[in-house]
């Protein structure tokens, strides 16, 4: 059973990720992501995240989602 969404006023400001229809993670509100070494490989207001496992450039989203017709 989901757990249903919390209030806006009870969530702390922050990073938002929003799962799109048939594409990526969408990264908003500030984030950075790192390596296994915990160098910094990008950093960004918005980041797509891919979901579908297709992208050249992972983890982020190179669009070959839409390309392949992934659907989830
Ligand atoms: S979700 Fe976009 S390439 Fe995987």
């Amino acid at each position: 059973m989901a757990t249903p969404a919390p209030s806006p006023s009870s969530v702390p400001s922050g990073v938002t990720i929003t799962v799109k229809p048939n594409g990526p993670f969408l990264v908003q509100g500030g984030a950075r992501v790192c390596d296994t070494a915990g160098v910094v490989i990008r950093e960004g207001a918005v980041l797509a995240l891919c979901r579908c496992g297709q992208s050249a450039s992972k983890p982020f989203c190179d669009a070959t989602h839409g390309r392949v017709g992934w659907r989830s």
